[in-house]
């Protein structure tokens, strides 16, 4: 997500661990298979989106004539791409971006692009020709790429070219059709042995066949982020006041990190990059912390539970209640063993540290596990120029794909062997004084409370600037006081001597100029502390 690609891979750290840890896992051909994905190959622009073991979703481009696999990332704007790209033509610039799984670094390029049914002449990206930094192969993984799938400002590579032929794929896709909607659409399929209808889809300006509800949805519109810093600009929207319900059926209360949220109101990104969702740390305990059995992983950074514990957890936007499959919120995707060497799955809903917020911009990052149980429609409105309508502000559409009742059957025969013990005694949640709290570390108190400070920035900025310009003023008006008493004085004694001197005196303008240059310095000190600061991620040239 957050930012680029960088912070989209680092979710997938924790999967690529499972790599390690020799996978197994049962994916049984579903009977059921899918009207919807049968539909939909007739529909020129819905493509199929592969699921690699619940942890990527990957969707074929064709770049230069070569098919090549990308991630598909909402959370970052650049396309990219590893291997040789034939008919490419090299720009001429370099772009490097630096990730937690290693660097991404290479030259800008452009080629010809056909992704879901729409043709991109000459669409730039950066052709990756070092990989020798990443902690894993994604090509073991079953990608090539990615195609980031967010607003055009926080594009690299625009920010590189700085014309309108560095615009992200969407953008130039939008762009070519000027009546079409500007929406892009996301179905992910769940890999598991659980009977599902449908198989993931991608679409642009369409709706997949046989959700077209989602169009009658509530339209969540897009919390924007300041106009300094719209490179950290996200799909991210407000949930419901107290609009997270934990598996105890109660609202789970947490405050805000961001300045501008409405009380008991959360900033919450989606991001198809995110394999964890990423939830501020008191809520990932109330999650979990009251499980039995249930322990805190500091080197993975999430808590363990036992695998059959079946437990429910909803968010509300729009009024619209969304459940998380069970299945979802506890994980055995990977493979995780407890110190006796007993399996034992993931809460998936972590604690959020490394992608936590500086500036304050956002407060939840909801990646697959969440994804998973909606079909989701983007709009992103006027951040595309070019259209004639579609001009509202960017908004998110979710249609739930989870029904409790056959969330919990499914449940039931993955995890309790078909048979329901979810009344059990072992099952029930501990007291909320027994609830356990996992560790907060030094660093992370330390980001805490450098965002506090962050996150405030618009004010102090504006409480600098008006703090220069009291003082220019006060000078000012101490000069032209001082001034006034001179040319009296001068006047008294010119007109002692008969001389006139009116025009005279310009030093009070060369302090009114160099008030006005302090603010400048202020505004550029203050911008760029905005792009470094955040997330710790940062594109360098090469
Ligand atoms: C991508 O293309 C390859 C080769 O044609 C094919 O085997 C694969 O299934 C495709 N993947 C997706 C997600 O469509
Ligand atoms: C990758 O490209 C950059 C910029 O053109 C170049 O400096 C670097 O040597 C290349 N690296 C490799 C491994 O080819
Ligand atoms: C542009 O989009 C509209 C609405 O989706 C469609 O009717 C029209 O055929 C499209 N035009 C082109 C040239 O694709
Ligand atoms: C394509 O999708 C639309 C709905 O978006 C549907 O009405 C139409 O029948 C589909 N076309 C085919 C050939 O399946
Ligand atoms: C869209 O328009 C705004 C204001 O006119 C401009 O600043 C921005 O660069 C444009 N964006 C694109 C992608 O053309
Ligand atoms: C959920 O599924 C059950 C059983 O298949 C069905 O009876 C119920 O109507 C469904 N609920 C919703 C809201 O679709
Ligand atoms: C899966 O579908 C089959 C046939 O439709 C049904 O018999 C079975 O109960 C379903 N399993 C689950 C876990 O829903």
């Amino acid at each position: 997500m957050l930012s680029r690609l960088p912070s989209s891979l680092l979710a997938l750290t924790l999967a690529s661990l499972s790599v390690v840890h020799a996978f197994n896992f049962d994916i049984r051909v579903r009977s059921t298979f899918n009207q919807h994905g049968l539909h939909a190959r007739d529909n020129k622009s819905s493509i199929p989106v592969h699921n690699t073991r619940n942890a990527e979703y990957i969707a074929n481009i064709t770049l230069g004539g070569r098919e090549i696999p990308v991630l598909l990332d909402t959370g970052s704007s650049d396309l990219w791409v590893t291997g040789q790209v034939p008919n490419t033509k090299d720009l001429g610039k370099s772009v490097s971006v630096n990730y937690a799984v290693g660097k991404a670094g290479g030259d800008v390029n452009a080629a010809d692009l056909d992704f879901a049914g729409y043709h991109v002449s000459q669409q730039a990206y950066l052709l990756v020709n070092d990989t020798s930094s990443f902690s894993m192969d994604i090509k073991s993984q079953g990608f090539e790429g990615l195609i980031g799938l967010g607003p055009n400002s926080g594009s690299v590579i625009l920010d590189k070219l700085d014309d309108d032929t560095g615009n992200s794929v969407l953008n130039r896709i939008f762009s070519q059709n000027t009546t079409s909607a500007n929406y892009l659409t996301l179905l992910l399929g769940r890999e598991s042995s659980v009977n599902q209808s449908f198989t993931g889809q991608l679409t642009i300006s369409e709706v997949v066949p046989g959700f077209e509800q989602i169009v009658q949805m509530p339209k969540l519109t897009v919390e924007t982020v300041h106009r300094l810093t719209d490179e950290d600009q996200h799909w991210q929207v407000y949930t419901d006041a107290n609009g997270v319900i934990g598996p105890d059926g109660q609202p789970i209360q947490v405050d805000s990190i961001v300045p501008k949220a409405p009380d008991n109101q959360l900033v919450t990104v989606f991001d198809s990059g995110y394999t964890l969702p990423q939830v501020p740390r008191a809520m990932s305990d109330m999650i979990y912390g009251r499980v039995q059995g249930a322990q805190y992983n500091e080197d993975a950074a999430v808590w363990t539970v036992p695998c059959d514990q079946m437990l429910s957890l909803s968010f509300m936007f729009g009024g619209v209640e969304y459940p998380i499959h069970p299945l979802d919120l506890v994980s055995s995707d990977f493979n995780m063993v407890d110190a006796t060497g007993n399996p034992v799955c993931v809460g998936t809903f972590q604690p959020i540290t490394s992608a936590f917020s500086l500036l304050g911009e956002y407060d939840i990052i909801l990646g697959m596990s969440f994804l998973r149980n909606t079909y989701s429609l983007f709009d992103y409105g006027d951040w595309v120029n070019e259209s004639s309508n579609d001009r509202q502000d960017p908004y998110i559409q979710l249609l739930s794909v989870t029904n409790k009742t056959q969330a919990h059957n499914d449940f039931v025969q993955v995890r309790m062997n078909g048979v329901d013990t979810s009344n059990a005694a072992s099952q029930q949640l501990l007291p909320v004084s027994q609830m356990q709290h996992s560790p907060i570390s030094e660093a992370e108190k330390k980001q805490m409370y450098e965002e506090e400070v962050l996150s405030r920035w618009p004010e102090i900025f504006v409480g600098c600037l008006a703090f220069v310009l009291i003082v220019a003023g006060i000078i000012t008006w101490r000069c032209c006081v001082a001034r006034r008493r001179r040319r009296a004085r001068e006047a008294q004694q010119a007109a002692a001597m008969g001389i006139n001197t009116n025009g005279g005196s310009g030093s009070p303008a060369y302090r009114i100029v160099n008030g006005q240059s302090s603010q400048v310095d202020v505004h550029e000190m203050r911008t760029k502390n905005q792009y470094d600061s955040p997330y710790g991620y940062k594109t360098s040239e090469v």
